[in-house]
């Protein structure tokens, strides 16, 4: 392990050396990168060590950092060298300028104040029924006896649930247009990711289509704005869009553009994480029978710790997002080495979690874990950490609980082959590559 160090450097950078690393070329690193990342930053820690450099598109010069001291410096590191929204920047083109995941220090932190009431304690509890009838009316089609894919279904699923937090909305035309086309932005591939940052890809074929779908999908966010502005019940309304426009001052009040890149954002960022935390649960869990009867009466008995415990465990061994990202503004010293400016360094989440200085027998699945105070925010991250941390987290942990009660109380899992399905990189997530398949009967 190496002495924990994150900070500004105080004049001595050159006295210091720089992260170890691979010297291949920058084109193979991204696409190993891109394609292989759950692999390849697990083979480079086992290589180098905790902190290591390399090299991809666009970003170009990354530091991993998987020691829980550093990571934990980091996310404690001041705004104003850490920038996470320059980060992301590769999510600009369809969250925009404003969105609190692409923006930094003060703008940031009038955005994330204005989107945090929606989604503290009061409000949360406020939508698990809404979230448990979802749930019911999807699971209620599963199809007994037949392997289907259950990513599939919980794609459907979150998408509706996010639909009516963000809007709170049900039904319309203009909805299920929405429902439409914001179907297909949110349905994007690492393939889809280039052409949003390459303005001659977006006049053809499948990344002209992305284009399209994303300015209709635009039309139909401001001129849901526009009505809400003036909804008669716009006061009693509780979804975040609704929120959104009674919050601020009159000096400050979000823009339209503003308030569209929020919910993009929050679409987004909601939607598909939260269906593959779903996929990967019964992935495990119909492949671990017993953890699976203790799941199904923790569902009986209403023990939402050991349901809580299978979501997290699951996102612990099958992390959805495998690391996040800080640019830096100046250079810093990191485990004894020299960061320049203008590197990403990232926290890696999925080498943290499935290392075995973190975790006893990190490869096998077992909820318990965190009932029996072996886990810790030191190495359970899955949501990042810090002033960045995810804003979502709380409702995600509430969604998928009160879907695997709704699944556990009804029916039993199988998987359809006993091999384990492959990690599939999926833009920014990882999903089970056959999309969780499974066979079900009625309990
Ligand atoms: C299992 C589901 C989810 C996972 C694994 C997940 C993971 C993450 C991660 C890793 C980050 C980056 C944190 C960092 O940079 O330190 C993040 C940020 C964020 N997430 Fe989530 N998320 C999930 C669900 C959600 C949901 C349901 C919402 C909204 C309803 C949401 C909204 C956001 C937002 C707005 C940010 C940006 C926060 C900021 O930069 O201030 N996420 N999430």
């Amino acid at each position: 392990m190496t002495a924990s160090t994150l900070r500004p450097q105080d004049g001595q950078a050159g006295q210091l050396p720089t992260p170890p690393g691979p010297r291949v070329p920058i084109a193979l690193q991204s696409v190993l990168f891109a394609t292989q990342r759950h692999r390849l930053l697990r083979l480079l820690h086992r290589r180098y060590g905790s902190v290591f450099a390399f090299q991809v598109f666009p970003e170009r010069d990354v530091v991993s950092i998987s020691d829980p001291n550093d990571i934990k410096e980091l996310f404690a590191g001041p705004v104003t060298t850490f920038h996470a929204g320059e980060g992301n920047q590769i999510l600009k083109p369809v969250m925009g300028e404003h969105s609190v995941l692409t923006t930094d220090e003060d703008e940031h932190r009038r955005i994330r104040a204005l989107l945090t009431p929606p989604f503290t304690g009061a409000a949360l509890r406020g939508y698990r029924a809404m979230v448990a009838d979802i749930a019911e009316q999807e699971v209620a089609r599963w199809p007994i006896g037949r392997p289907f894919r259950s990513h599939t279904s919980m794609q459907r699923l979150t998408f509706e649930v996010i639909l009516r937090v963000v809007l709170g909305v049900s039904d319309g035309p203009r909805l299920d247009e929405l429902r439409r086309t914001l179907g297909g932005v949110i349905d994007i591939s690492s393939l889809d990711i280039f052409g949003w940052h390459n303005a001659r890809m977006q006049r053809v074929g499948r990344w002209r289509r992305n284009r399209e779908l994303l300015l209709r999908s635009d039309e139909l966010l401001y001129a849901e704005i526009a009505d809400r502005r003036v909804a008669p019940d716009l006061a009693e309304r509780t979804d975040v869009l609704s929120r959104l426009l009674q919050a601020g001052t009159e000096e400050d009040v979000l823009t339209d553009a503003e308030l569209r890149d929020q919910l993009v954002t929050l679409l987004l960022a909601g939607h598909e994480t939260t269906a593959t935390a779903l996929a990967w649960c019964w992935h495990e869990l119909s492949r671990s029978p017993e953890t699976q009867a203790a799941a199904a009466k923790a569902a009986d008995d209403a023990d939402d710790r050991y349901l809580e415990a299978v979501a997290k465990e699951a996102m612990r061994l099958r992390p959805v997002i495998y690391e996040v990202a800080r640019r830096t503004t100046e250079p810093v010293t990191v485990g004894g080495f020299h960061v320049p400016a203008g590197t990403t360094v990232m926290p890696a989440i999925g080498v943290v979690q499935t290392d075995p200085a973190q975790h006893d027998d990190p490869e096998t699945f077992r909820p318990e874990r965190f009932l029996d105070g072996s886990t810790s925010t030191r190495n359970w991250l899955p949501f990042g950490g810090g002033v960045r941390r995810c804003l979502g987290a709380g409702f995600a942990l509430m969604e998928v609980t009160e879907v695997l009660r709704a699944v556990l109380g009804r029916y039993q899992l199988a998987p359809d082959r006993t091999r384990r399905e492959q990690v599939k990189p999926r833009n920014i997530t990882f999903t089970p590559a056959r999309g969780a398949r499974v066979i079900i009967t009625n309990r």
